[in-house]
């Protein structure tokens, strides 16, 4: 609870923010905290962000905010960071376990629209739709051929779904629609979801092989960092068609490069990038058979809004002393008791 100042007066907790947030989660903030946002675009520069959380009790973040160790030895004050996305890879959460910084985050608000968008990118991709636009803008339709910009059919083909989180199981209920055979691959086999879903659990490697698409939904750890490489996209059919929507870097970009550059996979989609923005004189933009889309999988209007709402219920929920829905180190608030 914050301390009474004479005259009913409260102090607020101070609370950094690095980006403007949709609806009306910055108001309900204000009500509980004394707000600072960074009124940028673009994320707070290094500096801006030091000086920013510097006695700050709260920091609300955005996946492209890097907090790392040397951020947190800035922020004597800091007891919670909530960051607006489910990913929290761009956080050190030991670092700030180590220094009693609770770390949440938002998952389930994003779920069902992040898997519309994995499927939408696996049907532009499998029937070309991207390429077909091109030619027409680009004047290059001549005549309908048989032959002409023809894609793979998604309905009735094998997908396999790497991650069989909340998101990977809501991609599985769309594709039981479209009748296509799940296969499945996470580090352990989930029985219910296999019930509830309709899907087989197989190795990695089944997986790759026997898949006419495969979609990712892992989180970036030391483990699936590169969990995609050049023996990885080997195993996959050449007819096959990739879809990431989780991260970059859970792919080696120049192994996905060679994959689609020599037809050893059909075509790719996906929503990240290792480095984001990506250049636009990346070699990847050169391949015909690569879709890319500005990490906007969760962006419909109302998701975003419910990331914010959740980010900020969260955090003020640290900082008055009360549970918050998604901490990732619950041990921080274990030892505090609260
Ligand atoms: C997340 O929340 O981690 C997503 O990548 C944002 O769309």
């Amino acid at each position: 609870m914050s301390p009474r100042l004479p005259f009913g007066r409260r102090s607020l907790p101070r609370v950094y923010v690095t980006r403007q947030l949709p609806g009306d989660a910055l108001d309900r903030l204000r009500g509980d905290a004394e707000v600072e946002v960074w009124d940028g675009e673009e994320p707070p520069p290094r500096d801006e962000l030091l000086r920013g959380i510097g006695d700050a009790e709260g920091l609300l973040c955005l996946l492209t905010d890097n907090i790392d160790a040397g951020l947190l030895d800035a922020a004597p004050r800091l007891r919670v960071i909530s960051t607006m996305a489910v990913g929290y890879d761009h956080i050190d959460v030991e670092a700030a376990t180590g220094r009693g910084v609770a770390v949440c985050h938002t998952p389930g608000v994003l779920t069902e629209t992040t898997a519309d968008f994995a499927f939408a990118l696996l049907l532009a991709a499998a029937r070309r739709v991207p390429e077909g636009e091109r030619t027409v803008r680009e004047g290059r339709w001549s005549t309908w051929h048989p032959s002409f910009l023809v894609g793979y059919d998604v309905g009735g083909a094998t997908l396999g779904i790497v991650g069989l989180g909340q998101i990977g199981q809501a991609v599985a209920r769309r594709a039981r629609g479209f009748e296509m055979r799940i296969l499945y691959h996470s580090r352990n086999p989930n029985p219910e979801a296999e019930r509830e879903v309709g899907c087989t659990y197989a190795s990695f490697e089944e997986v790759l092989s026997l898949s006419d698409f495969v979609t990712v939904h892992v989180p970036l750890t030391p483990e699936t960092r590169h969990l995609f490489n050049e023996a990885a996209f080997q195993r996959m059919k050449p007819t096959s068609v990739f879809v990431n929507t989780s991260r970059g870097a859970v792919v080696d970009e120049a192994a996905l490069h060679h994959a689609l550059a020599s037809h050893q996979i059909a075509a790719a989609a996906i929503d990240v990038t290792e480095t984001e923005p990506l250049s636009s004189q990346d070699p990847l933009l050169r391949l015909p058979n690569l879709l890319v889309t500005p990490h906007i999988a969760s962006a419909s209007v109302a998701t975003r809004g419910r990331m914010a709402g959740l980010a900020v219920d969260d955090l003020l929920a640290v900082l008055g002393g009360r549970q918050p829905a998604h901490c990732v180190n619950q041990q921080v608030l274990a030892e505090r008791g609260g």
